[in-house]
């Protein structure tokens, strides 16, 4: 546990967001020729599933929270800084990583759809409005392209806790008992990480204790907890599935270094099971990957921390094929799941992947099957059976992680592969295509 202290705060006199060299564009493609194995280093950014909680958090204090190995080159992590200049914010998002956040005095406790509905995270900004501000209206996030994605869970939560919800127009209205909201008991039916966070968050400031039952483990919500400790917040149990939040008067500024990405450093270990080669990924860490690094290493690859560093390595021949199943964590993460299915295109045998966090997560799989990869899908499990090679074409993902196994798939395969829509990248994968090339890839952007 960090201590409980204090951080003297840096100026925010100026706001300060980057220029992002990346201008997310429909029309931008990019171009991956494969073929080349990948040697060198890559230097793992934080995570973006912490950042972006983080930045919400900045919400709760009239101090300024002080953001060290931040993504800040991340689209996603740009919008949100969008929403919460709107919402009171000053922000400084720098080049060298750093972030820093103000929240002086809140100008609007409304989230409009305009900007929520270019990143459902942005949900988790109510949590946070509501525990300080006593009220916040935030445009329900609808569906994506993972399926329907409800945050009943997180309504439910701030119910208990005496909040009044409201849905009207598209938003969701909530506001908290004229004394603040009160601690409560919530005992979520299931795993979900937005809703832990959320009322994680809203509790820390809330009269008397909460505690949350069967809560979310993830090391971001861990990242996220601990950063609050560093502001002031009572928080016990982190990383368990009961965590209990002693509500305080105020919380203070603070600085805290972000978590290494464990999704970054997923996949560009897949890629080096699909290239073959060894990289050294800096500054990151194998002990939340288990899940991920077991069944590689059953699959014949070599994966060891030295340091700061995690070397993955694959000199061998093919992989063998091996089954996972997606779980909240430490399960396998739903966010690695494409990544690791493109690896087992090409593995020797066959390998059986079942979702069972999401219900619409197999998008990619049409595009690696126009790319030559032999997958059926029955429910939510696939078979993959090895194939001998991945032939270059034009593909397209409509999420994230699907976007960037089309990435690995192209390169590892024969050709050219042309993936369009590349925004959903630059969301979430910062420096792609430098860290790529650097490595050997070839890679680039075009039109
Ligand atoms: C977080 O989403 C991540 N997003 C996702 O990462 C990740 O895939 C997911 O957790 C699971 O690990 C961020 O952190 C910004 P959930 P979240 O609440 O919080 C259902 C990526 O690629 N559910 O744990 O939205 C839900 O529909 C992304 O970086 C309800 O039914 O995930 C899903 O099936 C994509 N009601 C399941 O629970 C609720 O109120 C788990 O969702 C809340 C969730």
């Amino acid at each position: 546990m960090m201590p409980n202290k204090k951080t003297p705060a840096p100026s925010t006199d100026t706001v300060e967001i980057i220029k992002s060299e990346v201008k997310p564009s429909g029309l931008e493609k990019m171009r991956v020729t494969g073929g080349n194995r990948l040697n060198g280093s890559i230097r793992i950014s934080g995570a973006k599933n912490a950042a972006l909680k983080h930045m919400c958090a900045s919400l709760l204090t009239d101090e300024p929270l002080h953001l060290e190995n931040m993504p800040t080159g991340l689209q996603d992590v740009r919008t949100l800084a969008e929403l919460l200049s709107h919402l009171g914010v000053t922000i400084a998002l720098r080049q060298d990583s750093v972030a820093t956040l103000h929240a002086g005095t809140i100008q609007s406790h409304v989230a409009p759809y305009d900007l929520v509905r270019k990143m459902r995270a942005s949900v988790i900004v109510l949590g946070p409005l509501l525990a300080r501000h006593g009220k916040a209206e935030v445009s329900l996030p609808g569906g994506c392209a993972l399926g329907a994605r409800p945050v009943d869970l997180h309504l439910k939560g701030f119910q208990s806790m005496g909040a009044t919800i409201e849905l009207d127009g598209g938003y969701i209205k909530a506001t908290a008992p004229k004394g603040g909201l009160m601690g409560a008991e919530i005992v979520f039916p299931f795993v979900s990480v937005g809703a832990t966070e959320n009322l994680m968050m809203a509790a820390t400031l809330a009269n008397g204790a909460t505690v949350l039952k069967n809560a979310a483990r993830e090391p971001e919500i861990v990242d996220q907890g601990e950063a609050l400790i560093k502001m002031g917040a009572k928080i016990t149990g982190l990383g368990t599935p009961e965590i209990r939040i002693e509500g305080v008067k105020k919380l203070h500024g603070a600085t805290h270094c972000v978590v290494p990405d464990r999704i970054e450093t997923g996949t560009y270990m897949c890629a080096v099971g699909l290239c073959g080669g060894e990289l050294r990924l800096q500054n990151t860490r194998t002990d939340f990957l288990s899940s991920l690094i077991a069944p590689l290493k059953e699959a014949g690859m070599d994966i060891r921390q030295e340091g700061d560093d995690v070397i993955v390595k694959r000199n061998g021949g093919k992989l063998k094929g091996v089954d996972i199943m997606t779980e909240a964590y430490p399960g396998f993460a739903t966010d690695l799941q494409a990544q690791f299915m493109t690896m087992l295109t090409l593995c020797d045998g066959a390998g059986m992947i079942s979702e069972t966090i999401f219900e619409n997560r197999f998008m990619h799989v049409p595009e690696l099957c126009r790319m030559g990869a032999n997958i059926s899908i029955k429910g939510n499990s696939a078979i993959i059976r090895g194939v001998e090679k991945l032939k270059g074409a034009e593909v397209m993902a409509t999420d994230l992680r699907a976007s960037v196994a089309m990435v690995l798939a192209g390169l590892v395969a024969e050709g050219d592969t042309i993936i369009n829509r590349i925004y959903h990248l630059d969301r979430g994968y910062e420096n792609i295509v430098e860290k790529l090339t650097a490595v050997g890839a070839k890679i680039e952007r075009v039109r």
